[in-house]
């Protein structure tokens, strides 16, 4: 045991464990605790097998593991991790801890295992110097305490014919080359695409080869009952300008063919490369439906087909955001418009983001302060994570109740300084 996996005892009621840090061989015993807690469908050596690449690849040093160890026992009976990402966030590319694989053995739930998880990995990230931690929840009610804002809404679409008709003055472009094939062909064109979209992309990451492996991962899970996974790559004389990943499902009914287009990924770097892709899953033959998973909300799919009232859209959550250092934060993000305020920080977890921090923000950037001058506005630091992303206004919250402004106007200011005109995207469940 080395001395940054010393054991830290955590005392539950009526329970005992204690927080250390995983390394390779307690992969499986973490995914066993996952895979139950998140009652999965395949065993946990069908999982480990499925999840062992990636982690090799990303590495165990961030793993952090709950252990029931009385009576000399080492049963796991909790979990957490993150991804180094590296992520796009207002104001560029940084890095952010992607929390992953939490979950805890269910007779110790309710005990404070997950809290105990949750405040070691906050610190750890903290230390290392990293500003955010970003996550997608299983459920909503879980990671608010612990400091994580739900700052991110994507979308999924639904499209049936015959309103797949694009318009007219959709701008097209004739020289465009659109090519149809196994996405391992394409690889390079896909990660030449996506690492431009993700340099600009609100909440995109860039992949490194363990994640484009993940993605492209094309087994009898991932196909479920439907085909397998194709490319279509849209070129001009420069290179690809865009990307759909996608599997069709073949339906035959009393109405002949009612096949289904389910589209995982859909990039696009031009207007013109987006209407070619979207003339490709439109026009395939025989398929009545096409379905996009992930979007962001401004997508500008709606304004191209002749009738947008008919596409159907479900907005969910996706990343949770989590400020690990407030100051820090604030300081590198970009704003819309100046702006100087005292904001009042709870941070019940992290207690080095808690108290009062003048903000004097500026469109690139911000001096944030330590004061003791009489704050504008009190909140908490799931509400910054919240707003962070430029997506979700603190006005909600302040209307809500649920955080006080003591200056008139210092929330909708702020809403106007943090707001972005461009949605976030995620689009990868970690
Ligand atoms: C969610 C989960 C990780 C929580 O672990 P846990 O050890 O039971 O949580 P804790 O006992 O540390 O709870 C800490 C606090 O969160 C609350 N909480 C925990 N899970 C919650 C849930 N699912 N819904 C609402 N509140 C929850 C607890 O009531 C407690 O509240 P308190 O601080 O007011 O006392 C665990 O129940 C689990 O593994 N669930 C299934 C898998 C899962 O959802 N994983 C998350 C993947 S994103």
């Amino acid at each position: 045991m080395t001395n940054n996996q010393r054991a830290v005892p955590v005392t539950g009621t009526p329970r005992e464990w204690t927080v250390r840090h995983g390394d390779r061989d307690d992969f499986a015993e973490a995914v066993r605790v996952v895979g139950s807690a998140l009652l999965a469908d395949d065993s946990p050596d069908i999982m480990l097998e499925r999840m062992r690449p990636l982690h090799d690849a990303e590495g165990y040093e961030r793993f952090l593991l709950a252990v029931d160890d009385r009576e000399g026992g080492d049963q796991v009976v909790g979990s957490t991790n993150h991804f180094p990402f590296e992520m796009t966030l207002p104001g560029g590319p940084v890095p952010v801890a992607g929390v992953t694989g939490v979950g805890v053995w269910p007779t110790h739930r309710r005990q404070g295992v997950l809290a105990s998880l949750m405040r070691r990995q906050l610190t750890e990230i903290h230390d290392a110097g990293v500003r955010y931690a970003a996550l997608w929840a299983s459920e909503g009610a879980i990671y608010g305490r612990f400091g994580y804002g739900p700052a991110a809404t994507e979308t999924s679409m639904t499209v049936r014919r015959p309103h797949t008709v694009l318009r007219a003055d959709a701008p097209r472009d004739p020289h465009l080359r659109i090519v149809l094939s196994e996405p391992e062909t394409v690889r390079a064109d896909l990660a030449r695409v996506h690492r431009e979209e993700a340099a600009g992309r609100l909440g995109q990451f860039q992949r490194s080869q363990a994640w484009w492996d993940r993605q492209l991962a094309d087994g009898p899970r991932q196909r479920g009952d439907k085909g397998p996974l194709m490319a279509v790559v849209v070129r001009d004389a420069d290179g690809p300008r865009g990307y759909a990943l996608y599997r069709t499902k073949g339906v035959w009914g009393e109405h002949g063919a009612q096949g289904e287009v389910h589209v995982r990924e859909f990039t696009a770097t031009t207007p013109t490369a987006r209407v070619a892709l979207l003339e490709h899953l439109f026009g395939r033959d025989l398929t009545a439906t096409v379905e996009f998973v992930f979007l962001p909300t401004d997508t500008p799919i709606p304004h191209l087909v002749v009738d947008p009232q008919r596409l159907v859209t479900t907005p969910h959550t996706s990343l949770w955001i989590r400020l690990v250092d407030v100051p820090g934060a604030l300081r590198e993000r970009t704003y819309a418009v100046p702006f100087s305020t005292v904001v009042e920080v709870t941070d019940r977890h992290a207690p080095w983001n808690a108290g009062r921090w003048h903000v004097k923000a500026d469109t690139d950037g911000a001096r944030v302060e330590a004061t003791e001058a009489a704050p504008d506005l009190s909140l908490d630091v799931s509400h910054l994570g919240a707003a962070h992303l430029g997506q979700v206004p603190l006005t909600g919250y302040l209307n809500a109740g649920l955080i006080t402004e003591h200056t008139p106007g210092t929330v909708a200011s702020l809403d106007t300084a943090l707001h972005r005109v461009d949605a976030p995207l995620s689009g990868v469940v970690f």
